[in-house]
């Protein structure tokens, strides 16, 4: 019997394959739930579940969380083969290019917007229908010290991380009452794809910046998922419309944020 309530729950998570994402789907799989990995890189969601090793308890599916039709179908998906969804975790994300404002291509402010905020939303608004027929969920949405501060990111990220804010609250006023607790998660530095290794995307300075944090280290993707699980379950009843910064004290120490 899981503490957290989560025996028996279905969790939707989405940038699943990878990093925070796969990371939830291992935390909340401990806990007893099932997990439904989203990602727009399907054979990483397969892979997240394979490494779950219980194939009941796991489904991979194609998603871009910025296309509605892709979202809709996904969570027909999840609903065809588990029934139900308990808790979202509104996970995937994409760094921007950290240029300022004027040399941002309007390409790439629609394209972070698209995946960092109107994805979120178009899960929300796919998923929700089911949670008032359940007359309860969960909903945790994975913003950035970027929601609460700037320097850390270039301005689409920046602002798509204060929309997801905004969202958090938002819902949270419209479905509280509904039984539907929507929360957010604002993490610091966090070693995963998005910074370390080919292809990251990692501002300039950060690793010093990181030296001179109160941790004084990297975090890892388990101390964002374990967050994430505790605010989607039981004990986290009375919590709503929060935003849980998770930084290693890079933020109350007063600096740049990543
Ligand atoms: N890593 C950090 O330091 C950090 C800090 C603050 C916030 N975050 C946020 O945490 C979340 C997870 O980031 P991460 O560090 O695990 O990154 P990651 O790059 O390791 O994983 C992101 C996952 O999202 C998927 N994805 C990207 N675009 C998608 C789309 N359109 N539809 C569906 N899936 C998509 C990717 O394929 C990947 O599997 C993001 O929202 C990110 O902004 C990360």
């Amino acid at each position: 019997m899981s503490r957290l309530g989560m025996d028996e729950k279905v969790v939707l998570i989405t940038g699943g394959g990878a990093g925070i994402g796969r990371a939830m789907a291992e935390e909340f799989f401990a806990e007893g739930a099932s997990i439904a990995a989203l990602d727009v890189d399907l054979a990483a969601a397969e892979e997240t579940v394979a490494r779950l090793g219980e194939p009941d308890r796991g489904l991979a599916v194609a998603t871009d969380v910025s296309d509605w039709s892709s979202v809709s179908a996904a969570v027909d998906a999840v609903l065809g083969r588990f029934g139900r969804i308990d808790v979202l975790c509104n996970n995937a994300g994409i760094m921007d290019n950290y240029v300022p404002a004027h040399e941002v291509p309007l390409e790439e402010w629609n394209r972070v917007i698209a995946v960092n905020l109107t994805g979120p939303f178009l899960v929300a608004r796919a998923v929700i229908p089911t949670m008032l027929r359940q007359g309860e969920g969960a909903i945790v949405n994975t913003a950035s010290l970027c929601a609460i501060s700037a320097g850390g990111a270039g301005p689409c990220y920046t602002s798509s991380k204060h929309g997801i804010l905004g969202l958090t609250r938002q819902l949270t006023f419209d479905y509280g009452k509904h039984g539907i607790r929507v929360n957010a998660i604002c993490p610091g530095s966090i070693e995963t794809g998005m910074n370390i290794g080919e292809g990251a995307s990692i501002a300039p300075g950060v690793e010093e910046e990181i030296a001179r944090t109160p941790a004084g280290r990297w975090g890892q993707p388990w101390e964002i998922a374990r967050m994430a699980v505790y605010l989607a379950g039981e004990e986290a009843g009375f919590i709503h419309g929060t935003a849980m910064v998770i930084d290693g004290g890079w933020f109350t120490a007063g600096r740049n944020p990543l």
